[in-house]
């Protein structure tokens, strides 16, 4: 079907880092000919040099056009309406690469405008709305205009390769399938650390902080993936509902077991002296399913830390103290899965040693990036891989308490050395 992407924002740090390449992949691929892009932007744009700048080349020239507007205007998006002139036998999708606010007032806008017939998508940024009350009214104000199945709310974290493949570990591999439960995993840990800082992103990030920008979406998400149960026969139009119920099993957190903390350096980056915008986050769930009862789960996240990584870790229980107990799914990066194995030394003597058994997914092909996914799902309107109204509400009551504890300020905000360890934090 004839798409035109409409992305909001497309000057900004996301588009350029992240859009324009995923959609060079894409166009590229020789599928998507029907494919045109428009960029809103409050300036004129030269798209030669935007696309210099994030591509290094201007391939995408032909592909990509720009619809100088206000986005405070209602007659902008009037005229926007005719610009577009949206026939029945095409779709649009509106990509809303904007912080979660102007996101909310655009769709309004649309709205308003007419720009909200069955053709049309809206492609949501994370996080969606700030805490729980901002994303109940955004999607009450959303659902004026748009039906359910025209949102898609993106966490690209979902459609990365290695997210994609718990459910394929989980449910393909009796290895797996048959200890997924409490009787043998000892506790879960996801973390996800990142060596960069703010990149600056004050402006965003002031905003946003560790909890909202990684733990309420990324990590509550994969621990969704983790904890879920399996759709038979791998039907994977089930897994928003499945990963919902998992989440719906969730206790609330509880902000006593939440660490927070900032690297030095952080107040001076953001211009904001005394700010408590935390940097690194560290909080305890538990789940009430059965099958999880009384399994610990640990989820971590942090900027301006020693290594990038995202990953699961799945700790066995052991029946004696020598053995090998982990499993890692490695998110990113060398993609893959990591089981440490307990092995005799290669030798005459009786020496063991722990070796690893490691899949690295990304030897074998290209992996696409997330957001090649993410927009090739969004123009074949495959929805599995975004999240439904109900899961981000419930993501946001399940750390409710913790927002509500640093809103009273009572919980001690740590300071940490850049490029820390984990280890030196908690
Ligand atoms: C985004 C966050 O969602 O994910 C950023 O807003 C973060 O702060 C980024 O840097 C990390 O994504 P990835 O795919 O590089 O791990």
């Amino acid at each position: 079907m004839k798409t035109k992407l409409l992305i909001y924002g497309i000057t900004g740090d996301l588009s350029t880092r992240k859009l324009l390449p995923a959609l060079k992949q894409i166009i590229g691929t020789g599928d998507f000919n029907d494919l045109s892009i428009i960029g809103v932007s409050r300036r004129e744009v030269d798209v030669d040099a935007l696309l210099q700048s994030s591509l290094g080349d201007t391939s995408l020239k032909d592909k990509v056009s720009i619809f100088s507007m206000d986005l405070a205007n209602a007659n902008d998006y009037q005229k926007l309406k005719e610009y577009l002139a949206l026939a029945d036998d095409e779709q649009l999708l509106a990509y809303l690469s904007v912080p979660p606010q102007a996101a909310t007032s655009i769709v309004d806008f649309m709205g308003a405008a007419g720009i909200n017939t069955p053709n049309v998508k809206i492609l949501f940024e994370k996080p969606f709305g700030v805490d729980l009350a901002s994303a109940e009214d955004a999607i009450s104000r959303t659902a004026r205009y748009y039906h359910e199945d025209q949102l898609y709310r993106i966490d690209h974290y979902l459609a990365k390769e290695m997210a994609q493949n718990i459910v394929a570990f989980r449910g393909g591999n009796a290895l797996f399938s048959n200890i997924w439960n409490n009787v043998f995993i000892e506790g879960i840990e996801i973390i996800a650390t990142e060596k960069i800082g703010i990149e600056g992103r004050a402006d965003f990030y002031e905003q946003t902080g560790a909890l909202r920008d990684f733990v309420q979406g990324h990590l509550m998400q994969l621990l969704a993936l983790t904890l879920m149960d399996i759709p038979h026969d791998f039907e994977w139009s089930e897994l928003p509902q499945l990963r919902l119920r998992a989440l719906e099993q969730l206790q609330i957190a509880d902000p006593a077991k939440t660490i927070r903390a900032q690297y030095e350096g952080y107040q001076d980056e953001a211009q904001n002296p005394g700010s408590l915008t935390e940097t690194f986050v560290s909080i305890e769930l538990a789940s009430n399913q059965p099958r999880w009862q009384d399994v610990p789960i640990r989820l971590v996240t942090g900027k301006a830390l020693d290594v990038k990584t995202s990953e699961i870790r799945i700790h066995l229980k052991k029946l004696h103290e020598a053995q090998s107990n982990t499993i890692v799914f490695r998110i990113q990066p060398n993609e893959g899965i990591d089981i440490e194995l307990f092995t005799k030394k290669p030798g005459y003597d009786r020496e063991f040693e722990t070796r690893h058994l490691d899949l690295m997914l990304s030897n074998d092909a290209h992996l696409p990036d997330a957001y090649e996914q993410v927009i090739v799902d969004a123009i074949r309107s495959h929805k599995n891989l975004f999240t439904s109204s109900d899961e981000i509400l419930r993501s946001w009551q399940v750390v409710k308490p913790i927002q509500d504890a640093w809103k009273m300020d009572n919980q001690p905000l740590r300071q940490y050395t850049p490029q820390s360890r984990i280890e030196e934090i908690i």
